[in-house]
């Protein structure tokens, strides 16, 4: 599911590095569906009606389900995903959650724990993946030499590379033995936003500054154009993120990758 995203993109890319044949489901009209090899079908399918579903899982052996970030209607995604594979005998199932679905300060964890449940009370063996926020979500800041955010620069992130999350979600995904599993997914290092802009500078070879800006000045500025749930949603994140940051466990992804995950240096460089 959300081939076109920046998640979907990567496990579709580390599916056909397996040598797996992907049908990529993206939305009608999607701007970005991945770059479709031999091995990847593009299907189309609406997660918010369940348009396109069925025809999509027919005689398929497993499914990836993600939801689009923070969109209000996941919970009720998760169901018409898992129903579906359910009637089509899919036999195994890998739901992208998140780190902390349960914290109860942001909204859209939570979502994500509602949604794990629904998708284990209609689906056997399911495995859960809960990864960090993603380290790829800072290069275009830390390239353009400057990282804004509307929390502390101080706080703790344990952010993990996108495609070490990928390349275990196609490990699970084609598998045998994670069935039934929940595996958190962090970084190898606990990291503060000033910290990885000094990194940043050391890498990239230029200036790279970093700047707590107030919320409001984000609720007025990037977050303006966004609906008001997933505006809200984000707001009660960076208030989360400036108390506590978002701090997770690398052991599971240090044992599922075989090798050591990779650093923020090393997606930078
Ligand atoms: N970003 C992070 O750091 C992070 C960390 C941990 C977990 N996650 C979770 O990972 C998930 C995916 O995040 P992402 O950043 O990859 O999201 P994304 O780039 O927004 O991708 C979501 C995809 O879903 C598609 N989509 C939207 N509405 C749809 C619909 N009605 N029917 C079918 N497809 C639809 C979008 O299509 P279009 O391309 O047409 O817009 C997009 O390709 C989210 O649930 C997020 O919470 C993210």
């Amino acid at each position: 599911m959300g081939a076109a995203g920046k998640t979907g993109r990567a496990v579709t890319r580390a599916l056909v590095a397996r040598g797996v044949r992907v049908r990529a489901a993206v939305r009608a009209g999607s701007r970005g569906v991945p770059d479709a090899g031999p091995s990847v079908r593009v299907v189309t399918l609406d997660l918010t009606t369940g348009d396109g579903l069925a025809e999509a899982m027919a005689g398929v052996d497993g499914v990836y389900h993600l939801a689009p970030n923070v969109h209000p209607d996941e919970v009720a995604m998760a169901r018409r995903v898992a129903h579906s594979a359910a009637a089509q005998g899919v036999s195994r199932f890998v739901f992208h959650s998140v780190l902390h679905p349960d914290d109860a300060s942001m909204p859209h964890h939570r979502r994500k724990a509602e949604a794990e449940r629904a998708i284990r009370a209609r689906l056997d063996s399911v495995t859960v993946l809960r990864p960090a926020a993603y380290a790829q979500n800072l290069v275009p800041a830390a390239r353009a030499g400057l990282i804004e955010v509307p929390h502390s620069v101080d706080a703790p992130f344990t952010n993990v590379d996108l495609d070490d999350v990928a390349e275990v979600a196609a490990m699970v995904l084609t598998e045998e033995g994670h069935g039934g599993e929940t595996y958190e997914l962090a970084g190898p290092e606990r990291l503060s936003v000033r910290e990885m802009a000094e990194t940043a500078a050391s890498v990239l070879g230029h200036p790279v500054e970093a700047v707590a800006i107030p919320v409001q000045e984000w609720v007025t500025g990037p977050g303006a154009t966004l609906p008001e749930q997933a505006r809200d949603d984000l707001v009660a994140m960076f208030e989360s993120y400036d108390r506590q940051g978002l701090v997770g466990d690398p052991s599971s992804l240090r044992r599922l990758l075989g090798r050591e995950p990779r650093s923020w240096r090393d997606v930078l460089a």
